[in-house]
């Protein structure tokens, strides 16, 4: 054999080997994202199949260049196959829009494939059924811009969701912590919901891969916002926008129902996370990016004195204090085109 021979033939095992290490960096991707996920929902199984035949690349046409679909819902969802992990969709940092003189109406215009607050995805079934709840009271402007921005992006994902936004009627102190309890609870009465996004109205993602999916331990997606020079504000941080799957909302019985006022609600709900034997996971800085919209704290959300007394409690009061003690009056509930608007009465604070 000639030294041509040779070369060639190294080169050939050489291709061999990158063609193995290629597909071994996508499983063990694959496997740290998904790795117990396959507990939850069996769901999962086909994906994670999936890679270890290493197909995504071929994938990646197919899901595009298949035609509209136009039989019935229901066999469709039979034929469908899963939507792969990461989505061919995707286009990393998309640049955001803030256009002052927006409406309801322009945004309804723009995403006519929504109806009754819910998207599926055309071409694929989604690998989770995700309820993203939103507390709200008087931000209209922050709800259009947040709309605007999230609903492209969760589309490039093709993510299977709805959007709930928990409005507190009246004007008593604003109790956010409450507000997301009763989101979980009534988005349970409409839908099985795999998964469920804590998310603050004024934070809008940069990059399309921070996935809105849940994992195998409740999932931190702001490490990093504008306000903040895009670092952690501090190690156990836990706000913003959260990503837990309902058993693990179930195992830490949500959220704390006393902190009324801003601050200290999101520790409580890492303290729970702790006691409840998990841990937290974030994706890379880089990806896990968000913008503030500026505001001025709004009347009824003063910074909560008692946070530091309450958490000091959290670990004593948390299986009787959350999702099994949440009284509420529920008021009204709409089912706009872009998002579920639910209205309720939360009480007030004793002291
Ligand atoms: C909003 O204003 C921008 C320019 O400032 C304009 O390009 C856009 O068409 C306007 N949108 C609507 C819905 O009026
Ligand atoms: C973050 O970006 C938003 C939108 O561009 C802007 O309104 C806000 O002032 C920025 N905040 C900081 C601290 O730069």
């Amino acid at each position: 054999m000639g030294i041509t021979g040779i070369i060639g033939n190294l080169l050939c095992q050489m291709r061999f080997l990158l063609f193995i290490a290629v597909c071994l960096t996508i499983v063990g991707w694959a496997s740290f994202y998904m790795k117990d996920s396959t507990r939850y929902t069996p769901k999962y199984r086909t994906p994670v199949e999936n890679f270890w035949k290493c197909p995504t690349s071929v994938k990646k046409t197919e899901y595009n260049s298949q035609p509209p679909l136009v039989e019935q819902t229901s066999q469709k969802e039979v034929d469908l196959k899963t939507c792969p992990i990461l989505s061919p969709n995707l286009q990393g940092v998309v640049p955001l829009m803030f256009q002052p003189n927006l409406t309801l109406a322009d945004v309804e215009k723009k995403f006519p494939m929504m109806s009754d607050g819910h998207y599926q995805p055309e071409t694929c079934r989604a690998q989770q059924k995700v309820a993203i709840l939103i507390p709200y009271r008087n931000r209209e402007r922050h709800l259009l811009y947040l709309l605007d921005n999230l609903l492209p992006f969760l589309q490039r994902q093709q993510l299977d969701y709805a959007i709930y936004i928990i409005n507190q009627a009246g004007d008593v102190t604003f109790n956010r912590a409450k507000l997301l309890n009763i989101g979980y609870l009534e988005a349970l009465k409409e839908e099985n919901w795999d998964c469920f996004i804590f998310h603050d109205v004024d934070l809008v993602p940069e990059n399309d891969y921070n996935t809105y999916l849940c994992d195998s331990e409740p999932k931190h997606l702001v490490v990093g916002r504008n306000a903040t020079g895009y670092r952690l504000r501090y190690k156990g941080y836990f706000g913003g926008v959260t990503a837990m799957t309902r058993k693990q909302i179930a195992k830490v019985n949500g959220y704390s129902n006393h902190y009324w006022g801003w601050g200290g609600e999101d520790d409580d709900l890492y303290y729970r996370v702790l006691l409840g034997q998990m841990t937290v996971v974030r994706p890379p800085a880089e990806v896990a990016r968000y913008t503030m919209i500026f505001h001025n704290r709004d009347a009824g959300n003063e910074v909560n004195k008692e946070r530091v007394n309450l958490l000091k409690k959290a670990s004593m009061v948390w299986k009787k204090d959350g999702l099994n003690s949440c009284t509420y009056k529920l008021l009204s509930i709409e089912h706009e085109p872009l998002y579920i608007n639910i209205t309720v009465d939360i009480g007030k604070p004793h002291h």
